[in-house]
């Protein structure tokens, strides 16, 4: 029933503004955001030791990488973002953490990646998509620097139903308040839905790649080495 789905309303793409990267990075947010960063860490940590080099594509602050480096000691870990800010916060942070020669941000488009080809042994993204215009050159950019056979894992908010859209928002937004929250409607506004999603992976070099729901905010998928047993934690297969 068309008239259920809510139109997509897209969001700037990149997250410059001081207010944004202040209010992302500030501590009200911190608590709420932290869990959600927290399983994502484990389903990307489910899926067997990482070593190697791990790349996240729309980093922001840094967080995830670094919570992946700290707990994995033989994987050297890069973040890439539009905004220089977002950078320059994420290095502060890898100094804080002491996690220099380990943790290393740039800037880059995510639709036009400067690493050379099959580089990285797992490559990861976390809302970044609902930001995205043209989500395929990203997916694309995403396989062509994983190696053949790496962990690919993206991560991003789910666009309710027309019926649930407002209460979606209300419940799943009650952590936030100020530009946070703000940040969140539209970002909620802005996300892809289950179908739309399957849609553009068949249309991209991740063909295949493996649907899933996380809890009822969020989506993604996955493209895992055969060897990899799915983490149950974080996230289920769609239907
Ligand atoms: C909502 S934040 C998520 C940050 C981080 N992944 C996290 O989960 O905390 C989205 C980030 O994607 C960045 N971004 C948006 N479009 C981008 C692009 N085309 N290439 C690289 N980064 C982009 C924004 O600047 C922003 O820092």
């Amino acid at each position: 029933m068309k008239w259920l789905v809510v139109p997509r309303t897209p969001e700037p793409e990149v997250m410059d503004e001081p207010e944004e990267v202040g209010a992302y990075a500030s501590a009200a947010a911190e608590a709420y955001l932290d869990g959600v960063d927290n399983s994502l860490v484990e389903q990307v940590l489910g899926f067997g030791p990482l070593e190697g080099w791990l790349l996240d594509v729309g980093t922001g602050p840094g967080g995830i990488p670094l919570k992946i480096a700290r707990r994995s000691p033989k994987l050297r870990v890069v973040g890439v973002d539009r905004s220089l800010r977002m950078v320059e916060e994420a290095k502060r942070a890898t100094r804080a953490e002491g996690l220099d020669g380990r943790a290393f941000f740039v800037l880059a488009d995510a639709g036009r990646l400067g690493f050379r080809d099959a580089f990285f042994d797992v490559v990861i993204s976390n809302s970044l998509l609902h930001h995205l215009p043209e989500p395929v050159p990203v997916f694309n950019e995403m396989a062509r620097v994983a190696k053949p056979g790496g962990l690919v894992l993206l991560r991003d908010l789910r666009r309710p139903s027309r019926l649930a859209l407002a209460f979606h928002i209300r419940w799943h937004g009650r952590h936030y308040s100020g530009t946070m929250r703000k940040l969140y409607r539209d970002s909620v506004r802005a996300a892809y839905t289950a179908e739309e999603l399957r849609g553009l992976l068949q249309g991209s070099a991740l063909a295949g790649a493996q649907t899933f729901h996380h809890r009822r905010t969020h989506l993604g998928f996955y493209r895992a080495r055969p060897r990899a047993r799915h983490s149950r934690e974080g996230g289920n297969p769609l239907p």
